[in-house]
């Protein structure tokens, strides 16, 4: 809280609204007495102008295109970090030591199997089934399978069921994957890292060793990495608003994929690797950067604007550095990256981007690193909400620490009629 008052004027009526301000970032106009005194809402659909919670996970300053977890940087994070580091840093605030680190790989390790009978679940849906639509399913089955780690009330409950979603994520998915190809599932491997696990367990066959390319699953687990938490997005704050009811973890979970799966926010990146092979050659850039700006074209640049970055997003350089080690790495020579590269180029240079201070997305690259690892396009936003359960989790779990937290209850702009009279069906 600061000394800062902002007054309102409202007819007669003055209001005076304090002003809170975070350790860096915009100060916040407290309006949590506003209807109390006034009888008036504010209205924001889509929450641009809206602080949903307090939060000490990430901080975002979308003009300078900054992106901190627990203070770091993701250019850090990203270059120097592990997976496993980072979701220890996002739950726990600090980065660990060698032996909390080692400690913490280990606890997710021991959760990395499902319980036997989900297998059977996944026979239930067709083999054409999108594996988000499988990923929404078998998550919010989870609780019906764990039900030891459901009392969200206890905090070693939360817990467990914290590390069994981040550890269950990579089988859930790779298994969704397998069943999509008609593959056996492969069991996890505990030998392996969290990712070399992910890879061997999607790309593996029982018929043969599978041995991880190490630039592969340095690569990955920087996607990883670039995808664990992202502030208040729409899948945060899906899994916020679900958990607010006292809704258990793997239910708020599930609703966060759900979420997650829009192609405004997750399916983005199947929509841009989709997009770009749609273009297909450098020549044909020009048309569609002109239905991009067409107002009469619903068609806009996949990969392409945020609602908060008016700036480059940062996961985006990393994002670009890395599809060149993987290309290189592989051997593989896709002329979709070249499309990338002067598709990005040309936007950049074009008045309606520049003005509306449209700029690449984690997204734009993203599709390429995966497709050349060999994920078909439909497990790209799978792999997103594999890595961003992590942020959710530690949310969720922030959340439910704060003592005063609510249950969510937003309200509404009433546009309907006002009361009218039943009129029988004979008589309309
Ligand atoms: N191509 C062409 N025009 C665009 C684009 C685009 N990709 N994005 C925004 N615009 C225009 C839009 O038409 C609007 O123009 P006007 O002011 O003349 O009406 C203006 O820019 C502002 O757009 P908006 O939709 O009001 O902005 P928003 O903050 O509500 O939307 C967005 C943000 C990410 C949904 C949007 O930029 C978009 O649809 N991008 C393409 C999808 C995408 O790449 N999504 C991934 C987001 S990053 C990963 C994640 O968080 O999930």
């Amino acid at each position: 809280m600061t000394n800062k008052v902002a007054t309102l004027n409202l007819g007669d009526q003055q209001v005076e609204l304090p002003v809170i301000s975070g350790t860096v970032g915009p100060d916040v106009l407290d309006i949590r007495k506003l209807y109390g005194q006034t009888d008036c809402f504010t209205f924001d659909p889509g929450f641009t102008s809206t602080a949903s919670c307090e939060s000490q996970l990430t901080y975002i300053d979308g003009d300078q295109g900054v992106l901190l977890h627990r203070g770091y940087s993701i250019e850090e994070l990203s270059e120097q970090s592990s997976f496993m580091e980072v979701s220890y840093l996002l739950l726990n605030g600090e980065l660990p030591s060698k032996q909390e680190l080692s400690d913490f790989s280990y606890t997710i390790s021991r959760h990395t199997m499902l319980h036997e009978q989900l297998s059977t679940f996944y026979r239930g849906f067709r083999r054409d089934a999108h594996p988000m639509a499988i990923m929404c399913g078998v998550v919010g089955a989870l609780s019906a399978f764990y039900h030891d780690s459901t009392d969200i009330a206890d905090p070693v409950q939360r817990k467990i069921a914290s590390h069994r979603l981040i550890a269950k994520m990579p089988t859930i998915a790779a298994m969704a994957y397998k069943y999509s190809v008609g593959q056996p599932f492969i069991y996890p491997d505990n030998k392996l890292s969290y990712t070399g696990n992910f890879l061997r367990m999607t790309f593996g066959v029982p018929a043969e060793e599978y041995e991880v390319i190490p630039a592969v699953e340095k690569a990955l687990d920087r996607i990883f990495i670039l995808h664990a938490d992202h502030e208040q997005n729409a899948s945060t704050s899906t899994v916020r608003l679900a958990g607010s009811s006292g809704a258990n973890p793997f239910a708020c979970i599930a609703a966060g994929i759900a979420c997650l799966w829009g192609p405004a926010h997750g399916g983005a990146n199947e929509a841009a690797l989709n997009m770009l092979r749609e273009i297909g050659t450098p020549d044909k850039i020009p048309h569609y950067i002109a239905r991009a700006k067409d107002k009469n074209d619903p068609f806009r640049l996949m990969g392409f604007g945020h609602r908060v970055y008016k700036n480059y997003d940062p996961r985006a350089t990393v994002m670009q550095k890395t599809v060149r080690e993987v290309l290189a790495a592989l051997k593989v020579n896709d002329p979709i990256f070249e499309v990338a590269m002067q598709l990005e180029e040309m936007a950049l240079n074009d008045p309606y981007f520049i003005e509306k201070k449209l700029f690449p997305n984690v997204d734009f690259y993203s599709g390429i690193i995966l497709s050349a690892i060999g994920f078909p396009t439909t497990m790209f936003t799978v792999l997103f909400a594999l890595a961003r359960t992590v942020g959710w989790v530690a949310q969720w779990n922030e959340m439910i620490s704060d003592p005063g937290q609510k249950i969510g209850r937003p309200r509404q702009l009433y546009t309907g009629p006002t009361a009218r009279t039943y009129l029988p069906v004979e008589k309309r």
